[in-house]
């Protein structure tokens, strides 16, 4: 017990008590039924991870709408007929003794028919060079009830026992292309200068608050530190929205990297361990906590990154 003194140690994620600081990223494990609500099996695998002494499990990405969707058995979050499945879900992992968050994300163009079955949208044309199937632009009365979508998703994954809920930037998902100018080649209100750019992230955060006031304070994010391309993402490209998502008090940030596009070298960085140094560059960013991961292999390995603050 004695080795692992941080890593054992309690940290506060907005209003949650987190009973020690090992973290299940967020998984998907495309076992939804075919709309999207949870399954017995989605329930056992979390359930599972929670009993392994975890302090925060993350349900991974849950789709806000159907075409939000990655895959035929993705999970999906905001509608009447998901809510018992994630009531059940987030019950299983308290039960077990970890705090259960999950992640809410849009697929955007990076979608792929032949798993999903939807039109495949983004913020601008573009196509996913191993994919091959160009995206539609979307026009700004969806884009609005996309906005709305995630607000509806995240309230509800709320209202059905999560306790933290993390909003999905990264990974080249639809949130990350509208602010990314490597995707987001619109020349309206939803695109050119950061403003615009950050505004779909600004308007679902506005539209949180307009609901409940402090509803971000248990709201993690995914943030990507670096899209290995240019006009990509990296942390000096995200400092504004680090200083948004500070300014509304967010729970925590979960570092990432890389697109579909450039998913080999997300691999070989993940690999080599740099997803730490990241982390350690994001902390010095603000003072909100950071979540670290990527090839952390053991309970020693957290507890030397802890000790060298890289966490
Ligand atoms: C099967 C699988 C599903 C994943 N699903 C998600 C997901 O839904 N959302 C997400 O942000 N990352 C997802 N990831 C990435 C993980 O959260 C994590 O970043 C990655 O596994 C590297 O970290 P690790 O070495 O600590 O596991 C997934 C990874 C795997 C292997």
């Amino acid at each position: 017990m004695n080795n692992y003194k941080i890593s054992k140690s309690e940290i506060f994620l907005g209003d949650n008590k987190i009973k020690n600081r090992i973290v299940s990223s967020p998984i998907s494990t495309n076992m939804a039924n075919d709309d999207g609500s949870v399954t017995k099996n989605i329930i056992s695998y979390f359930g599972n991870l929670a009993s392994n002494e975890i302090g925060m499990v993350t349900v991974g990405a849950s789709s806000v709408s159907k075409e939000g969707g990655d895959a035929l058995n993705g999970m999906h979050i905001g509608k009447k007929i998901h809510e018992n499945g994630l009531i059940n879900l987030a019950n299983e992992i308290q039960d077990k003794g970890s705090t259960p968050a999950i992640q809410i994300f849009h697929v955007g163009a990076q979608g792929n028919t032949n798993y999903s079955n939807e039109r495949i949208v983004g913020p601008s044309k573009y196509v996913v060079p191993d994919i091959g199937i160009e995206a539609e632009v979307l026009e700004i009365e969806e884009i609005l009830k996309i906005e709305n979508d995630f607000v509806e998703g995240i309230i509800q994954a709320f209202d059905c026992g999560f306790k933290l809920v993390e909003i999905h930037l990264g990974h080249g998902y639809l949130l990350h292309e509208f602010m990314s100018s490597h995707m987001n080649k619109r020349s309206d209100e939803y695109g050119g200068d950061k403003i615009n750019r950050l505004r779909i992230v600004t308007n679902i955060l506005s539209k949180l608050s307009n609901k409940s006031k402090s509803i971000t304070k248990n709201m993690g994010a995914r943030i990507s530190a670096d899209d290995f391309i240019d006009g990509g993402l990296d942390l000096r490209e995200n400092r504004d929205l680090i200083n948004i998502l500070d300014d509304n008090n967010f729970a925590y940030y979960s570092v990432t990297a890389g697109i579909y596009e450039t998913a080999k070298q997300k691999y070989i960085q993940m690999k080599e361990g740099s997803y730490w140094e990241y982390a350690y560059n994001l902390k010095k960013m603000t003072k909100t906590p950071v979540i670290a991961q990527g090839n952390i292999t053991s309970v020693e390995m957290g507890e030397t990154l802890l000790k060298k603050k890289y966490v």
